[in-house]
């Protein structure tokens, strides 16, 4: 029997969790154990996604919630330390790039317990990033590196990791919207926030360099500020974005703006039918690159950098970085190009990612 105990801790991890959570039910050597470290808590962050993508019950909850990076890194450190000495798993699968990551890769390794990473390989290049230290970390101390695009293969070529612990095997996050498609279908988001198929714009942020400095988020806004009087603006807005608009005093600049409409954070079938059927989506997340990529819906990157490229390359995705006159004529070109415009699917992000983790764990033993 091979034990894996998976890790899971903040929004973004959910829906990587939950197709290998079902892909390894197809192979009775594998007993998963799950472990939420609760670095995302919230109702609206956390227990709607399990629900929603039907994953099980978390077998541990390490409740470590909110805190400086040092400190919410050492105590879910601290607290999955005793359940690696307990269970003593073959391995332990952690996915992504947030803390949650890196602080049970960390722990794991140090135990001697090999360690897989999910959606291993991805580089934006700029250390800045904390998700950028910890996926160079994460990918440091990993046995098993599983790649969801070509560019993370070559990252990883480039950094010397051996060939023979890196498999490119598609992309999980992608798993989930294709098994969610029809459920994501029926949410009622549209007519509950009074929106038109194609009729309204999409906004998400979150990333530090943007929410946290005034000067930037001042740039986005004025963008929202000219974009909203083309189309009206549907804003899910993040708890750290929420807090950031009263410290930084933007509330009467978002008030001000009629179009915008700034909604709590959707559940996970909600947002994706929102997304589906936006004009433009206009967003710092990693994921929501991917996922405008196979809705076949324009996504224009407010960030510098991004790591995943196949998503400019094959996708609707289009780096435009967060200076105001650049958005807006990049919003302008997205909205001049014809809906449907042809964008690739990137190789492998079929729908079978999972699959192939789980057989390929179940193989290693
Ligand atoms: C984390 C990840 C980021 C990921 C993002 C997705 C790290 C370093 N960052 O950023 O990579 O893209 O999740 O959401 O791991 N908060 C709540 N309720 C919650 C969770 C957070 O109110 O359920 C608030 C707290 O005030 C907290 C702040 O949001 O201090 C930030 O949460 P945190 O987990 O530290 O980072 P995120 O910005 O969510």
């Amino acid at each position: 029997m091979i034990k894996i105990v998976n890790i899971c801790g903040a929004r973004p991890n959910f829906m990587k969790i939950a197709p290998l959570m079902r892909a390894y039910k197809a192979h009775k050597n594998i007993q998963p154990i799950l472990v939420h470290t609760g670095q995302h808590y919230d109702e609206r962050m956390s227990d709607l996604f399990f629900r929603q993508l039907e994953i099980p019950e978390p077998d541990m909850n390490l409740e470590v919630g909110s805190g400086s990076h040092a400190k919410q890194t050492a105590e879910i450190m601290t607290r999955f330390e005793p359940i690696c000495l307990e269970h003593k798993p073959d391995w332990v699968l952690v996915v992504g790039d947030v803390n949650s990551t890196i602080a049970c890769g960390l722990v794991a390794r140090k135990l001697g317990i090999r360690l897989a990473h999910v959606e291993a390989g991805l580089r934006s290049f700029d250390r800045d990033m904390p998700e950028e230290i910890n996926r160079v970390l994460t990918d440091a101390i990993s046995d098993l590196l599983f790649v969801s695009e070509p560019s993370g293969m070559e990252n990883l070529r480039n950094e010397g990791v051996a060939a023979e612990r890196c498999h490119f095997v598609g992309n999980v996050m992608i798993d989930t919207l294709k098994h969610s498609r029809d459920k994501a279908e029926a949410s009622t988001v549209l007519a509950d926030l009074g929106l038109q198929r194609g009729g309204y714009n999409v906004v998400t942020l979150h990333r530090p360099s943007n929410v946290d400095d005034p000067a930037v988020f001042a740039k986005l806004i004025a963008a929202f500020e000219e974009i909203e009087r083309d189309l009206p603006i549907v804003f899910p807005i993040h708890p750290r974005t929420r807090k950031n608009l009263g410290v930084l005093g933007f509330e009467p600049r978002f008030a001000a703006m009629k179009n915008l409409k700034i909604v709590e954070p959707l559940g996970y079938l909600d947002f994706m039918k929102l997304t589906a059927n936006a004009a433009t989506v206009l967003t710092d997340s990693g994921g929501i690159q991917e996922e405008t990529t196979i809705l076949g819906v324009p996504c224009l990157t407010l960030r510098e950098n991004t790591e995943r490229p196949v998503t400019i390359s094959q996708g609707t995705n289009h780096l435009v970085g967060t200076d105001t006159a650049k958005i807006i004529a990049a919003y302008r070109t997205a909205r001049a190009a014809k809906p449907g415009t042809a964008a690739r699917i990137p190789d492998k992000w079929d729908g079978r990612a999972a699959e192939r983790i789980a057989q390929i764990m179940a193989d290693c033993g």
